[in-house]
Formats: structure tokens, sequence, C-alpha cells
């Protein structure tokens, strides 16, 4: 070793001992007679001290110090006379005697410090040096905590870890895949998982009865800031288990991950099915971290004339608590934040239940006060409080209002990160209509199991069958999804033919899997969680990219490597590929 401790360690128990640090200089200040110098390694930041009276040459060499050079040094722990309480070796510094320059370093393009002047872009070019800083390091070490506390938990009850491959055949996920050209096999492409799906099924045919895997899976879809092209999932499976045990062993595996990473008890999870999540929130994913829910005034409102609600299949209100007084500009502010084409709401209309008792609405043209009272009682409202109802299309209006309800939330404080509210979304439906395609597609995989009672619907009423599928929605995030799976050849064959698949189509793409089936599946299911936005969640941000040591950008790009960048023609050749010049 060439050090004999870290930069984090030393405290006023080791004062007088002779030591030896390696790390990078952070900072210098020179004070005359005194040089003080920052010394910085992952595990933290020592105080190094050289005196002009009794070392001048050394002083001198520490003078000429630049940022980021890494350097060795000696010397001896010594009590500091201007503590910082701040850090824990803010008490000592470390009078050296002998320097050794490791390597020297350019100007970095941006300060490594807590509050960077490196903007986005520059520290993605530079993420080594980004990982430098202490926000960035800290996260990648809570993501290797939350790994940690997620294999000792489940190898603790008996799940084994199993590798599947990355060069495989395509998953329908619903994303598009990344596909590898096979130089052995001209004209034949592998495709990157976007789940390792199929493998994992087949892992319990194959008798392995609980399997988990940290895993990367590729999907090609847009990005947002919670989605990566490539990500980790904690993927689960199980055999021999109905809903109700995978539902209570994961959720055993996030109270775990609470109580290590967060010390949180998370406590029970609440369930609420699919449709009166969508129902009270607009939302499959609901922030229960805040009440704020959609109350449905149709009854209400509709036969008074008032054609824009009288024309529409649903009205819907949200209370803000205690906004009554929220400006005529407030207002017409919201009003052109749902009508933006990513709400899509065409507009809003608003009731206020003034702190004098008074009431007062946009819409005062078709509705009396008395009309008014009635809304505010049906959502819960008290004098002081404000209704916003939006009315249109079912679904497109409780998506608004989702929005708008999330919204409001963020204005009213009442999305506070550290808080934690977590949920499952049971009873997702089956199938939904894709309207572009002309046909049914599955909500979750084609492997999910529809409800036994729902079955006698495949085919008459597709749309209405309940899947044995849930998502963990933590805080408004979709942090984990699974199902319970067919595991009868015949079944699985129907549901493929529901999905729109030909018998050739299904047996070409999936006979590997259906052909399995014929020799012993047990019944199984299991979950996948998005390890990223765990990790994040648990951090404390909305982007996944902050976890993730080496993410891609907003396009898809690693702008460090340059990624994905032209190949050459030799390699093309080989591929047998050709690019449209
Ligand atoms: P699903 O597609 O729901 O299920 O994915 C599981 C979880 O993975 C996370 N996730 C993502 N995270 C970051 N970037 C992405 N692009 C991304 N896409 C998904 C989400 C999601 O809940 N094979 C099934 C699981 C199963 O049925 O067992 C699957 O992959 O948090």
């Amino acid at each position: 070793m060439l050090r004999s401790h870290t930069c984090g360690e030393l405290t006023i128990k080791n004062a007088g001992t002779q030591v030896t640090l390696c790390g990078w200089m952070q900072r210098s200040r020179d004070l005359g007679g005194m040089t003080f110098v920052d010394l910085r390694d992952r595990y933290g930041i020592t105080q190094l001290v050289f005196n002009m009276d009794t070392n001048a040459s050394l002083c001198e060499q520490a003078r000429k110090l630049g940022r980021e050079y890494v350097i060795k040094i000696s010397g001896v722990v010594t009590e500091r006379s201007n503590k910082n309480l701040k850090i824990p070796t803010g008490e000592i510094e470390i009078m050296v005697d002998a320097i050794d320059v490791l390597n020297e370093s350019k100007t970095p393009p941006f300060t490594i410090e807590e509050n960077t002047d490196g903007g986005d872009d520059l520290r993605m070019k530079y993420r080594y040096l980004d990982i430098r800083r202490n926000t960035v390091k800290d996260a990648l070490l809570l993501r290797a905590q939350v790994a940690a506390g997620t294999r000792n938990y489940l190898n603790s009850i008996n799940f084994v870890e199993i590798e599947t491959p990355v060069l495989i055949k395509s998953t329908p996920e619903g994303a598009r895949d990344f596909v590898v050209p096979s130089r052995m096999n001209q004209g034949e492409f592998y495709a990157l998982p976007q789940s390792p799906q199929t493998f994992k099924q087949l892992l319990m045919v194959a008798g392995m009865d609980k399997y988990y895997q940290l895993v990367k899976c590729f999907r090609d879809e847009d990005l947002r800031a919670d989605r990566q092209p490539e990500f980790t999932q904690i993927d689960c499976e199980m055999s021999f288990v109905e809903q109700e045990d995978i539902l209570n062993t994961f959720e055993g595996l996030i109270q775990h991950l609470f109580k290590n990473i967060k010390n949180a008890d998370i406590g029970n999870l609440p369930r609420m099915t699919y449709a009166d999540a969508m129902k009270t929130y607009g939302n499959d994913k609901p922030d229960i971290r805040f009440e704020m829910k959609l109350v449905e005034l149709n009854d209400l409102v509709k036969g008074k004339n008032f054609k824009v609600v009288d024309d529409a299949e649903v009205v819907v209100a949200i209370c803000a608590k205690g906004c009554s007084e929220y400006s005529r500009k407030q207002l017409d502010e919201l009003t052109e934040w749902v009508k933006r084409p990513q709400i899509g709401a065409t507009g809003l209309v608003y009731a206020r239940w003034n702190a004098d008792g008074s009431l007062k609405s946009s819409v005062d043209k078709f509705y009396s006060a008395d009309d008014l009272k009635t809304w505010m009682e049906k959502c819960g409202a008290q004098q002081g409080d404000l209704l916003l109802i939006l009315a249109g299309e079912t679904n497109k209006t409780r998506k608004a209002m989702s929005e708008l309800r999330l919204e409001m939330g963020n204005r009213l404080g009442l999305r506070n990160k550290d808080v934690y509210k977590a949920l499952w979304v049971l009873d997702f439906p089956l199938l939904e209509w894709n309207e572009e395609a002309k046909r049914w597609h599955a909500m979750h995989h084609p492997f999910t199991s529809p409800k036994p009672e729902d079955v006698s619907w495949l085919e008459s009423s597709p749309g209405n069958v309940r899947a044995n599928a849930y998502d963990m929605v933590i805080n408004g995030v979709e942090v984990g999804g699974g199902s319970i799976r067919i595991h009868n050849k015949t079944l699985q064959q129907k549901m493929f033919s529901v999905l729109g698949f030909t018998n050739e189509d299904a047996q070409e793409q999936f006979g590997f899997l259906m052909n399995a089936f014929e020799y012993g599946a047990p019944p199984h299911g299991g979950i996948a969680f998005g390890f990223d936005r765990l990790c994040s969640l648990f951090g404390g941000s909305d982007s996944i990219r902050d976890y993730i040591a080496f993410p891609k950008n907003n396009s898809g790009r690693d702008v460090m490597i340059d990624s994905p960048s032209k190949i050459s023609d030799e390699q093309l050749k080989e591929l047998a590929l050709q690019i449209k010049k």
C-alpha cells in the first residue's frame, strides 16, 4: 500500500502518529508563513500544513501543487488550533515532512466541488471528474449499498442469483429492441434483452425455484428523467406461488431496504386496484403522499345549460386546500398550464369557497351559490378552499387532472422527498387496445395470466379481462411490476392468438417457451424492480442519471466516449451491412 490511512479516517485520537496519505489536491491556501492544502480521496478530506519557517523548500513545493495533482505525503497528525467540526477529520491536520507528486493534472474544466460551475454536458463529458465530486460519488456509494442490501435479503430467503444471456432474441416488453448484427450468421441479428423475462420463466421450468439477478436491460424508447436506454432491474421469479406470496415476499424486500438504507419503517403496503387508482388519482401510479383525490361531479353539474360539462363524459374536481385566495392571475396561469399540449385540457373551471363564507366560481352564469355548495360538500371542501374542475372524455380528463393534482401538490409543498409512501396497484387490465395497430396489446407482457374468473371473456370481451399483475409504486414512481405467469401451453397459445399472432408467428418467436411448458412447467410468477429508480428515490433525486456511473444523455448518447458512433467500412463488410451514404 502506498498509504497508511485514507483521507477520511484520522481524528484527534491519532494525534502524534506518523502517517502517509495519498489523494488529490483539492485546494490550497497560502497564508504567508503557512500553506494549507486540502487533500481529498473517496473517504474524505484531510488538511495538510506546511510551515515556511521550519521547512521552506517543502513549503515552496506545496505552493506549486496544481488543482487535482495526485500526491503522496507523509507527516505527523497534529491537533488543529482552528477546528472545523463539520467534517470528521476537522480537528486535526498533518504537519507534512515529505511530498511525492504521483501525477500532475491539467486544470479541470469545472470545479470539483459540491456546487460545481460545470454544466450538465461538460460534466458528462468528463464524468470521471464529476464522480470525484461528493454528490455523484455518494450516489454511487448509495447504489452499491442498495445492491448489497438487495442481495443480502434475497440470499437470506433462498433466492439464487443466476445470469442470463445478453445476446438473445427479441423479448416483447413493448419497447423497441437494440439489435446486434452477427458476423458468423450474416444477415441475422441478436437482440439485447428488454428484460430476462423468458429466461427467468425457463429457469422455473428448470426447477431453480427462486431466481434473482441484478441485470442490465436495454430498451430503445424515448428517454425521460426516469428512463435510460440501458438500465438495471432487480429481476425475480418464484415457483409454486400465488400473487399473495409474491406481494408478501417483495414487500419484505422493500421494507428491508428502507430499514437498511434510510433507517425508516415503511410499514405494510396498502393495496389499490387499477380501477380505483384511475378513478381517484387519474393515474396507475398514484402519489399517495397527499390526498387531493379526484371527485366526479357529473350528477351535480350537468343539466344547467353549461355545454362544456353537458357534453362531457366526465367532470372531475380536486380540492386545493387553503387556495380560495388564489389571484385571478394565478388562476389564469393555471388555466394556461392545463391547456399546454402535454396536459391537453381545453379549459379549467374553478370555484372558491371564500374565508368569509361566500361562494364564487368562473361559471356563475350557470350555477347558483347553492349549487356550488353541493360541489364543495361532495369534495369535502371547507371555507378557504378552491375547487379546480376539468371536463371531457374520461381517460383524457383523468390524465390531465392527475397532472394538475401533482402540480398543485408541488406548488403546495405536499410532495416532500423525505416522506415515503408505497403501495401496490393490483388487477391491471390484461390487454389494452392499440388504436394505431388496431389490435389488442398485452398491458404487461404476453406471459401474464388472466384472472381465472375472467378467462371466459378472453375472446368475447378482451378489454374487461383483468390480469394477475401488480405494480409497486412509491411516491408516484412505478418502481416495480410483475405478474403471475401463464404456465399452460394451451392458455399461452390462446393469449398469443388474442394478441393477433398467427400460430406460425407464435411458434417462431416463442416456440422455445411453449415447448418448455410441455415438460412440466410449475405455476410461477415474479416481479422486476427498476433498480436505478429505487436508488434515485432513496437518494431524493428525480433523475436516475445521477445514480448511474456512466449514463446516456437525453438523445441516448454517451458524450464521454462519443457513442453511438460510425464503424469502419471493414467492419460493415464483415457484418454484411450496408449504410446508405
Ligand atoms: P417492466 O417493463 O414493468 O417489467 O419493468 C420493470 C421495472 O423496470 C423499470 N424500468 C425502467 N427503468 C429505467 N429505465 C427504463 N427505460 C425502464 N423501463 C422499465 C421500472 C419498471 O417498473 N419482465 C417484466 C417484469 C416481470 O414481469 O417480472 C418487466 O420488465 O421501474
